[in-house]
Protein backbone atom coordinates (compact mmCIF):
# COMPACT_ATOMS: atom_id res chain seq x y z
CA UNK A 1 0.00 0.00 0.00
CA UNK A 2 1.30 3.32 -0.64
CA UNK A 3 0.95 7.74 -0.29
CA UNK A 4 -0.57 8.42 -3.21
CA UNK A 5 -1.39 12.17 -4.45
CA UNK A 6 -4.44 13.35 -6.56
CA UNK A 7 -3.17 16.67 -8.36
CA UNK A 8 -5.94 19.14 -9.80
CA UNK A 9 -7.32 22.43 -10.82
CA UNK A 10 -10.41 21.67 -9.24
CA UNK A 11 -11.88 24.70 -9.74
CA UNK A 12 -14.56 23.93 -8.58
CA UNK A 13 -14.03 20.43 -7.07
CA UNK A 14 -17.24 18.35 -9.02
CA UNK A 15 -18.80 14.86 -7.99
CA UNK A 16 -16.88 13.35 -10.51
CA UNK A 17 -13.53 14.26 -8.62
CA UNK A 18 -15.47 13.12 -5.22
CA UNK A 19 -15.79 9.88 -6.87
CA UNK A 20 -12.16 9.41 -7.20
CA UNK A 21 -11.70 10.79 -4.24
CA UNK A 22 -14.09 7.97 -2.28
CA UNK A 23 -12.57 5.35 -4.47
CA UNK A 24 -9.01 6.31 -4.14
CA UNK A 25 -8.74 6.59 -0.72
CA UNK A 26 -10.32 2.97 -0.03
CA UNK A 27 -7.41 1.71 -1.75
CA UNK A 28 -4.02 3.71 -0.67
CA UNK A 29 -3.07 4.30 2.65
CA UNK A 30 -2.85 7.93 2.74
CA UNK A 31 -4.10 10.29 -0.37
CA UNK A 32 -3.88 14.12 -0.56
CA UNK A 33 -5.45 15.86 -3.02
CA UNK A 34 -3.12 18.41 -4.32
CA UNK A 35 -5.03 22.08 -5.67
CA UNK A 36 -2.36 23.41 -8.34
CA UNK A 37 -1.81 27.33 -7.59
CA UNK A 38 -0.82 28.04 -11.13
CA UNK A 39 -0.50 31.90 -11.59
CA UNK A 40 -0.89 31.74 -15.45
CA UNK A 41 -4.50 30.79 -15.24
CA UNK A 42 -7.15 32.79 -13.82
CA UNK A 43 -9.48 30.52 -11.74
CA UNK A 44 -12.94 31.08 -10.13
CA UNK A 45 -11.67 30.18 -6.91
CA UNK A 46 -8.74 31.00 -5.29
CA UNK A 47 -6.51 28.35 -4.15
CA UNK A 48 -7.51 28.78 -0.74
CA UNK A 49 -11.21 28.64 -1.59
CA UNK A 50 -10.63 25.45 -3.42
CA UNK A 51 -8.02 24.03 -0.40
CA UNK A 52 -11.12 24.72 1.92
CA UNK A 53 -14.04 23.16 -1.12
CA UNK A 54 -12.09 20.17 -1.10
CA UNK A 55 -11.63 20.06 3.10
CA UNK A 56 -15.65 20.53 3.54
CA UNK A 57 -16.18 17.86 0.60
CA UNK A 58 -13.64 15.50 2.03
CA UNK A 59 -14.52 15.96 6.48
CA UNK A 60 -15.82 12.59 6.47
CA UNK A 61 -12.68 10.30 4.97
CA UNK A 62 -10.07 10.41 7.60
CA UNK A 63 -6.82 8.95 5.49
CA UNK A 64 -7.32 12.16 2.93
CA UNK A 65 -5.79 15.16 3.55
CA UNK A 66 -5.88 18.30 1.34
CA UNK A 67 -2.80 20.53 0.36
CA UNK A 68 -1.99 22.93 -2.65
CA UNK A 69 1.03 23.03 -4.47
CA UNK A 70 2.91 25.09 -7.83
CA UNK A 71 5.41 24.54 -10.22
CA UNK A 72 6.16 21.16 -11.60
CA UNK A 73 4.26 18.21 -10.21
CA UNK A 74 6.92 15.60 -10.38
CA UNK A 75 9.40 17.93 -7.73
CA UNK A 76 6.09 18.24 -5.36
CA UNK A 77 6.14 14.27 -5.90
CA UNK A 78 9.52 14.10 -5.27
CA UNK A 79 9.59 16.30 -2.28
CA UNK A 80 6.87 14.93 -0.73
CA UNK A 81 8.22 10.97 -1.31
CA UNK A 82 4.54 10.16 -3.06
CA UNK A 83 5.03 6.65 -4.60
CA UNK A 84 1.57 7.37 -6.60
CA UNK A 85 -0.18 10.01 -8.65
CA UNK A 86 -3.62 9.61 -8.99
CA UNK A 87 -5.65 10.42 -12.28
CA UNK A 88 -9.12 10.06 -13.50
CA UNK A 89 -9.48 9.30 -16.87
CA UNK A 90 -13.54 10.06 -18.45
CA UNK A 91 -13.08 9.00 -21.86
CA UNK A 92 -10.63 8.77 -24.91
CA UNK A 93 -10.05 12.35 -25.32
CA UNK A 94 -8.43 12.81 -21.87
CA UNK A 95 -6.01 9.71 -22.57
CA UNK A 96 -3.30 10.88 -25.10
CA UNK A 97 -3.20 14.07 -22.35
CA UNK A 98 -2.90 11.95 -19.41
CA UNK A 99 -0.34 9.57 -21.06
CA UNK A 100 2.02 12.22 -22.35
CA UNK A 101 1.86 13.54 -18.26
CA UNK A 102 2.08 10.32 -17.09
CA UNK A 103 5.53 9.35 -18.94
CA UNK A 104 7.19 13.12 -18.58
CA UNK A 105 6.30 12.75 -14.64
CA UNK A 106 7.70 9.07 -14.75
CA UNK A 107 10.97 10.67 -16.40
CA UNK A 108 11.22 13.43 -13.91
CA UNK A 109 9.82 11.26 -10.78
CA UNK A 110 11.12 7.93 -11.31
CA UNK A 111 10.14 6.36 -8.26
CA UNK A 112 6.33 7.39 -8.93
CA UNK A 113 4.08 5.65 -11.21
CA UNK A 114 0.76 7.29 -12.05
CA UNK A 115 -2.58 5.28 -11.41
CA UNK A 116 -5.57 5.97 -13.31
CA UNK A 117 -8.59 5.40 -12.17
CA UNK A 118 -11.89 5.42 -15.08
CA UNK A 119 -14.87 8.14 -13.84
CA UNK A 120 -17.80 6.27 -12.63
CA UNK A 121 -20.25 6.03 -15.91
CA UNK A 122 -22.34 8.71 -14.59
CA UNK A 123 -19.82 11.10 -14.36
CA UNK A 124 -18.18 10.75 -17.51
CA UNK A 125 -19.66 13.43 -19.30
CA UNK A 126 -18.88 15.67 -16.11
CA UNK A 127 -16.40 18.62 -16.03
CA UNK A 128 -15.14 22.02 -13.95
CA UNK A 129 -15.44 23.98 -16.89
CA UNK A 130 -19.11 22.59 -17.78
CA UNK A 131 -20.39 23.09 -14.38
CA UNK A 132 -18.70 27.08 -14.49
CA UNK A 133 -20.94 27.52 -17.50
CA UNK A 134 -23.81 26.25 -16.77
CA UNK A 135 -23.69 27.61 -13.35
CA UNK A 136 -22.99 30.61 -15.22
CA UNK A 137 -26.06 30.75 -17.46
CA UNK A 138 -28.13 30.78 -14.44
CA UNK A 139 -28.64 26.48 -15.16
CA UNK A 140 -29.06 23.94 -12.22
CA UNK A 141 -26.33 22.18 -11.28
CA UNK A 142 -27.30 20.17 -8.63
CA UNK A 143 -26.88 17.13 -10.50
CA UNK A 144 -23.05 18.31 -10.71
CA UNK A 145 -21.79 19.10 -7.87
CA UNK A 146 -22.27 18.90 -3.64
CA UNK A 147 -25.32 21.61 -2.33
CA UNK A 148 -22.85 23.44 -0.34
CA UNK A 149 -20.55 24.01 -3.63
CA UNK A 150 -23.60 25.00 -5.22
CA UNK A 151 -23.96 27.82 -3.26
CA UNK A 152 -20.36 29.09 -3.61
CA UNK A 153 -20.60 28.95 -7.44
CA UNK A 154 -23.60 30.83 -7.40
CA UNK A 155 -22.56 33.38 -4.23
CA UNK A 156 -19.48 33.93 -6.56
CA UNK A 157 -21.04 34.13 -10.23
CA UNK A 158 -24.27 36.21 -9.23
CA UNK A 159 -22.63 39.30 -9.90
CA UNK A 160 -21.94 38.67 -13.82
CA UNK A 161 -24.60 36.69 -14.09
CA UNK A 162 -27.15 37.77 -16.88
CA UNK A 163 -30.17 40.05 -16.82
O1 LIG B 1 -7.44 19.23 -13.05
P1 LIG B 1 -6.45 19.40 -14.17
O2 LIG B 1 -6.40 20.83 -14.63
O3 LIG B 1 -6.69 18.42 -15.29
O4 LIG B 1 -5.00 19.04 -13.53
C1 LIG B 1 -3.84 19.14 -14.32
C2 LIG B 1 -2.58 19.10 -13.44
C3 LIG B 1 -2.67 20.13 -12.32
C4 LIG B 1 -2.44 17.75 -12.80
C5 LIG B 1 -1.35 19.38 -14.37
O5 LIG B 1 -1.61 20.53 -15.13
C6 LIG B 1 -0.06 19.60 -13.60
O6 LIG B 1 0.46 18.69 -13.02
N1 LIG B 1 0.44 20.84 -13.60
C7 LIG B 1 1.66 21.21 -12.87
C8 LIG B 1 2.78 21.60 -13.84
C9 LIG B 1 3.42 20.37 -14.44
O7 LIG B 1 3.97 19.53 -13.75
N2 LIG B 1 3.36 20.28 -15.78
C10 LIG B 1 3.94 19.20 -16.53
C11 LIG B 1 3.00 18.04 -16.69
S1 LIG B 1 3.69 16.93 -17.84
Amino acid sequence: MANAVYPGSFDPVTNGHIDIIHRASRIFDSLTVSVLNNKAKSPLFSVDERVNMLKDVCRDLPNVRIDSFSGLLADYVTENGYEVVIRGLRAITDFEYELQMAQTNRKLSPKADTVFLTTSLEYAYLSSTTVREVAAFGGDISLFVPDLIADRIYAKLRPIKPE
